[in-house]
Order: C-alpha cells, then sequence, then structure tokens
C-alpha cells in the first residue's frame, strides 16, 4: 500500500526541491525536512512502545517508549540524503547501506555493495531513497532485505512514478511505501516527470 503525504509544509519544500535553481546545500536541507515528515507518518501505526512509569513534578503517570529496534537502511548513493532526517529523530538506529546504481540503458539496478546489520526478524527496517521511478532499485532492496531475514520493512521515499509503484505492489504486497509525492510519469530515459532531475548529483552537487 502507498501513501502520499498530504501537507502545505510538504508541498511547499517540494515546490523547492523540484526548482532547477536550487543548489545543493537548499537541495539537501530539503531532503532532510521532508525525510523527517515522512518518518513521522510513516511511524505512527509501526513502532510499537512500552509503557513505563513517570513521575511527573505532580504525580505518577504512565509513558511509553520507542521498543522497536529500527535499522535504516539507505540506498547508495542518493538515500544517504535523507540518512541524516531520519538520525535526527532516530538517534538511537542503527544503519545498513545497500549500494544500487542503474544502468544508464535499462534502468535495471546493478548491486554493487551491501553492509546491512544481521536480523532477528522482529527489528524494523526503514529503508530510504528519493526517488522511485521504475521500481528497480526498490524492490531489488526489499528483496536483498528479505533474503537477509527482515520481516517488517517500510520503504520511504520522496517522488515516486505510477510504473514503479505497480511493480513494487506487485512483487512486495507486503511492504508499504510513503512518498512526499506521486509524479505523472517516467521519460524516455527512464526519469520521474516531472520529477527533479537526478536526486544524487544534485544532493552530492556532481551535475
Ligand atoms: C537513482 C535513485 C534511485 C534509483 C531509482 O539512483 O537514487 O536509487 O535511481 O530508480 P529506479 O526506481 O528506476 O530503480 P542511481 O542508480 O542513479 O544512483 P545514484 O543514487 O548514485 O545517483
Ligand atoms: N533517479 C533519479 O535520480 N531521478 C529520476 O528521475 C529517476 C531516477
Amino acid at each position: 500500500m502507498i501513501t502520499v503525504l498530504r501537507h502545505p509544509l510538504v508541498d511547499h519544500r517540494l515546490a523547492y526541491l523540484r526548482d532547477v535553481a536550487t543548489k545543493p546545500k537548499l537541495f539537501r536541507e530539503l531532503v532532510s525536512e521532508l525525510t523527517v515528515f515522512l518518518a513521522y507518518e510513516a511511524l505512527r501505526d509501526l513502532l510499537r512502545t512500552t509503557e513505563i512509569t513517570v513521575e511527573t513534578p505532580l504525580t505518577t503517570t504512565v509513558g511509553k517508549k520507542v521498543a522497536d529496534e529500527i535499522v535504516i537502511v539507505p540506498i547508495l548513493r542518493a538515500g544517504m540524503g535523507m540518512l541524516d532526517g531520519m538520525l535526527s529523530i532516530l538517534p538511537y538506529a542503527k544503519v545498513g547501506v545497500l549500494g544500487m546504481q542503474r544502468n544508464e540503458e535499462t534502468a535495471e539496478p546493478i548491486p554493487y555493495y551491501a553492509k546491512v546489520p544481521p536480523a532477528h526478524g522482529e527489528e524494523l527496517a526503514v529503508l530510504i531513497d528519493p526517488m522511485f521511478a521504475t521500481g528497480g532499485s526498490a524492490i531489488d532492496a526489499v528483496s536483498q532485505l528479505k533474503k537477509l531475514g527482515y520481516r517488517r520493512i517500510v520503504f520511504l521515499s520522496l517522488v515516486a512514478a505510477p510504473e514503479g509503484i505497480s511493480r513494487f505492489e506487485q512483487r512486495h504486497p507486503d511492504v508499504s511505501v510513503f512518498t512526499a509525492a506521486k509524479d505523472e510519469c517516467l521519460n524516455s530515459r527512464h526519469y520521474i516527470v516531472p520529477g527533479l532531475g537526478d536526486a544524487g548529483d544534485r544532493i552530492f552537487g556532481t551535475l
């Protein structure tokens, strides 16, 4: 199932993120801020809590603390741009990385690196990648995580194409997806339209 964020503060940031004139410094800041909004929404019903006793200045009450172990998994390279935002609200999370490079002609993902903590099955893996185009990278990344034993996985993206969404839903119907925007289509080079261009290049200033 895919959830598209619906909020004026998200739309405002997306407009600047898409703008071709936005430079890497602002682009990175916008990616981080949007990631916080995405995580806030996505984790609402996924994170499990345990009750704790809290002494207020007036009385004793029941509070809640997060009980889940969380593993954040950015897909290299562009997913790294979302890591700061994730860690700002989940500072105790573990981080695993999956390296993936799209073939420029076919858009097939070529996995080149994987370093992900071992799974015991109960932890929550939060896969992050700003661009969800053909869906190939996300599909492969989730397959890798499942092979490693992860059973609770959520995928966060900033901009998604309808083609990638339907492909992903067929392959991994058990994994929920959250995105800040669902765009119109892919172009002949498998780029998202209207999109924002090459997210990795814009984050890392390699245009
Ligand atoms: C981009 C993007 C995603 C992928 C999305 O990465 O960051 O990982 O393409 O496309 P898909 O849904 O069609 O798989 P790219 O391989 O260009 O590498 P980069 O992050 O290093 O720029
Ligand atoms: N990767 C990007 O960075 N942008 C797209 O539009 C598609 C894939």
